[in-house]
C-alpha cells in the first residue's frame, strides 16, 4: 500500500478527483494518509474532513523562516511514514531541505504543458490567463517529480487540452482539470504505487 500526504491549497478539487478514484477503485493499493493545508479556510480541509480523512493545517508564518517551516513538515510526514507526498493545488514553494528529504517522492500537477506557462509566478488562474494572451490553442496539464527548482523536474505524465474560442481564464481552467488535471493525477500515483508493488 502506498501511503500519499496530500498537500492543498483551496478548493482540493484535485484532492476530489485522487478520493474518487479511491473509492471507485481505479486507483488500487494507495491509501490517502493525511490532507496538509497551508490555509486554514481551504475548502480542501472540508473535503478531508468529510471522507474521513486526517487533515492539518501547518503555515508557513507560524515558522521562524521556510527551512524551519521545511524541516517541521519533513518530521511530522516522516512520522506517519509517508511513501508518497502530492501537491495538488499547494501554493508555497517548499524548501530544499524538504525536497532532499523527499528526494524522488514527492509529485506536483501544474495546469500547463511544462515547459510553457511555469515557474516562478505561474500558479491557478494565473497559468491559463497567460496561455490565453500568448493565444495558444492547445494547453493542459503536467505531472512532474519535484526538484529544487520551479516546476523543473522530471515529467511523468502530460495531457493535452483545446483552447476554445471564446474561453476565458476561468472557462479554461475548468477543462483543463476536467480532461486533464482530474485523470493524470490519479494515473501518475497508480504508476507509481505499481512501480513499488513489482
Ligand atoms: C489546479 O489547477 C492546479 O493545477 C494548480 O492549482 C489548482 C488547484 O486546484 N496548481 C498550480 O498552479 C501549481 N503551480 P484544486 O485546489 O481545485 O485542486
Amino acid at each position: 500500500m502506498l501511503k500519499i500526504a496530500v498537500m492543498v491549497s483551496g478548493g482540493g478539487t484535485n484532492l476530489q478527483a485522487i478520493i474518487d478514484a479511491i473509492s471507485t477503485h481505479a486507483l488500487k493499493n494507495v491509501a490517502i494518509d493525511c490532507v496538509i493545508s497551508n490555509k486554514a479556510d481551504a475548502y480542501a480541509l472540508k473535503r478531508a474532513e468529510d471522507n474521513g480523512i486526517d487533515s492539518v493545517c501547518i503555515r508557513p508564518r507560524d515558522y521562524p523562516d521556510k527551512d524551519a517551516y521545511g524541516r517541521y513538515l519533513a518530521s511530522f510526514l516522516k512520522e506517519r511514514g509517508t511513501d508518497l507526498v502530492v501537491l495538488a493545488g499547494f501554493l508555497v514553494v517548499l524548501p530544499e531541505c524538504f525536497i532532499d528529504e523527499f528526494e524522488n517522492r514527492i509529485i506536483n500537477i501544474h495546469p500547463s504543458l511544462i515547459p510553457s506557462f511555469c515557474g516562478d509566478g505561474f500558479y491557478g488562474l494565473k497559468v491559463h490567463e497567460a496561455a490565453l494572451a500568448r493565444g495558444v490553442k492547445v494547453t493542459g496539464a503536467t505531472v512532474h517529480y519535484v526538484d529544487s527548482g520551479c516546476d523543473t523536474g522530471p515529467i511523468i505524465l502530460q495531457k493535452a487540452v483545446y483552447v476554445e474560442e471564446g474561453d476565458t481564464p476561468e472557462t479554461l481552467q475548468k477543462r483543463v482539470m476536467q480532461q486533464a488535471e482530474w485523470i493524470i493525477l490519479p494515473q501518475a500515483i497508480q504508476m507509481i504505487a505499481d512501480r513499488r508493488e513489482k
